[in-house]
């Protein structure tokens, strides 16, 4: 890995103050890594707290696409999510567009929103199984991040993250083969350097679906995997710290 490792822990609907006290207080940090963790939207200011004097940072699972501030019930918005000390948003997550309805246009905003306070957004691609089996995941993934730098510009990539989550990958235990998975990061990263090379070079590619303690390395040596977004495994400290462990042995500077 060229550029600096980023690994994302998401929490997704887990956890409670008691299990997340224990989970933080288990994790160091790992050189040469960039640790972050995305609790639900509750824990967000317990484990803002916790998190103060170590360098693991905080990410949102979620944010509103619309306002920061008004009659939007049920919304967290992301000046909000900005004074709790959260430094970055998982945005168009396959959960939220399978189960909520999420579409490009909707991840859009939420880019929008996010920048408008200053936060990261970590803006989730990635094809389903039929997709992927009619050939499609090249056409799916461009048109999920073409519509993000259409609606918001592409010097909204200086500042976002991109994760690569084939949604047959996430939560089964399958993993794509790291040579599947570097084509399509090699893929995403040709279309950012279309319209800016140096945003593109610098663009931190997460890998996301079942990324464990015994596949992360492979992984992380293929050369446009700068990192994971890592689902059932950031919830057990071990296999987290591991993963970050594996990120710095292949971090080559
Ligand atoms: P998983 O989830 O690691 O449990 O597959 C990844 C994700 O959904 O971000």
């Amino acid at each position: 890995m060229s550029r600096k490792p980023l690994i994302v822990g998401n929490w997704k609907m887990n956890g409670s103050f008691a299990k997340n006290t224990n989970l933080l207080a288990s994790l160091s940090s790992v050189p040469n890594v960039n640790m972050v963790v995305a609790p639900p939207a509750v824990y967000l200011a317990s484990v803002s707290a916790q998190l103060m004097n170590t360098s693991i940072v905080l990410a949102a699972q979620n944010v509103a696409a619309e306002g920061q501030q008004g009659a939007y019930t049920g919304e967290v918005s992301a000046v909000m999510l900005a004074e709790l000390g959260a430094r970055y948003a998982i945005v168009g997550h396959s959960e939220r567009r399978q189960y909520y309805g999420e579409t490009d246009t909707v991840v859009a905003k939420k880019c929008l929103r996010l920048q408008e306070a200053g936060l990261r957004p970590i803006i989730c691609v990635g094809e389903t199984l039929a997709e992927r089996e009619a050939g499609q995941v090249e056409t799916v993934v461009s048109r999920q991040l073409k519509a993000i730098i259409d609606n918001c510009g592409i010097d909204l990539l200086a500042q976002a993250v991109v994760a690569y989550e084939p949604v047959w990958a996430i939560g089964t235990g399958k993993t794509a083969t790291p040579a599947d998975a570097q084509a399509v990061h090699g893929f995403l990263r040709q279309l950012v350097t279309i319209y800016d090379k140096n945003i593109a070079d610098n663009l931190s590619i997460l890998y996301g679906g079942s990324v464990k303690a015994d596949n992360a390395a492979s992984l992380f040596a293929m050369p446009d995997i700068d990192g994971a977004l890592v689902g059932g495994a950031s919830l057990v400290a071990n296999e987290f710290l591991a993963i970050c462990h594996a990120a710095n042995a292949s971090f080559i500077g």
